[in-house]
């Protein structure tokens, strides 16, 4: 099994995410740290607590920053998520508390105990991350690999004409996490924007599970409505939950690697800048930034197939 640490701000697609690892005999799910973003960290807290409990897991809970590292903090997207994060579904409080750790010293603790071995999921935005590489550098070297839904090479924005959500909510901690020696791979809105989860799939997981299924249908209908408003598709945009099914079959996706930095003001916040392997430029900026791999091309189809078969196997 592969250990990894879920990094998250629940989050509708946060929540698709979770359950998905959690079911996944190949992952052991270390911990999932919170980070403000869909909703205020609080929130994020709770909601992660609430998800282990719904899925009756006993995974320790972490929470991180509550701010972005240097920008003003952009308003929570409740238009998306709901207020409370999971479509305005008036949820029962959680009964458990989070670690007394912050997030980032969980982190750090975690790749500390296993070096080599831990994969850093990251659903929200980096601020997290971005703190445990302060904390101790040296972890940069000691991860196996930071796997991160989050900007995009050549696909249009979600915030902005360039901008992807969990980039622009933090811009200098996604740069600090884009320009750290460690390996990221990148689910952008490239290969997120190319795959569509419909009522018709959460009904079939919801019969055969209906604990998880069945909490994870009613939070996704105002997700679903706000999605399928706006844009010409029957359901939701897949996103977090794609990174989960880089780590159970990369075979599903198409890479390529190069450095990205991201735009940290003006017109192009939150931009992530990529520069595709082989083409080499002589600017500051681009000096000595380790690849990326980015995702480009996914199937759908077979994703679909994977999410719905471990969801209720
Ligand atoms: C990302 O932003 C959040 O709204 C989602 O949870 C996802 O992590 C998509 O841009
Ligand atoms: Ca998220």
């Amino acid at each position: 099994t592969r250990k990894i640490i879920i990094d998250t701000d629940p989050g509708v697609d946060d929540a698709m995410a979770i359950f998905f690892a959690f079911q996944a005999k190949e992952l052991e799910v270390l911990g999932l740290t919170t980070v403000f973003g869909n909703v205020p960290v609080s929130l994020a807290t709770d909601n992660a607590l609430r998800l282990t409990e719904i899925a009756g897991v006993d995974v320790p809970v972490a929470e991180g920053v509550s701010v972005p590292s240097v920008i003003e903090p952009r308003p929570h997207p409740d238009f998306v998520h709901g207020t409370d994060g999971f479509g305005n579904i008036d949820w029962p409080a959680p009964k458990g508390k989070a670690v007394t750790l912050s997030a980032a010293e969980f982190i750090v603790e975690q790749v500390r105990k296993y070096p080599g071995e831990v994969t850093i999921v990251a659903l929200a935005p980096l601020g997290n991350l971005a703190k445990a590489l302060e904390l101790d550098p040296e972890i940069a070297n000691l991860v196996d690999e930071v796997v991160l839904m989050g900007g995009t090479a050549h696909e249009f924005g979600n915030v902005s004409p360039v901008a992807e959500a969990n980039v622009i909510n933090d811009p200098h901690a996604a740069d600090k996490v884009f320009t750290a020696s460690w390996q990221v791979t990148m689910i952008g809105l490239d290969v997120t924007h190319q795959v569509v989860i419909g009522n018709t799939i959460l009904e079939r997981i919801k019969e055969k599970q209906p604990e998880q299924g069945g909490f994870l249908y009613d939070c996704a209908q105002h997700y679903i409505k706000f999605y399928s408003d706006r844009f010409p598709i029957d359901g939701c945009y897949f996103h977090d939950a794609s990174t989960i099914a880089y780590l159970l079959d990369p075979s599903l996706f198409t890479l390529e690697r190069g450095p990205i930095r991201v735009a940290c003001e003006g017109i192009a916040l939150g931009q992530t800048i990529f520069a595709p392997e082989g083409l080499s430029y002589p600017e500051p900026h681009w000096e000595g930034i380790p690849s990326t791999q980015v995702c480009m091309e996914v199937d759908d189809e077979r994703l679909l197939k994977l999410y719905e078969e471990t969801m209720t196997a």
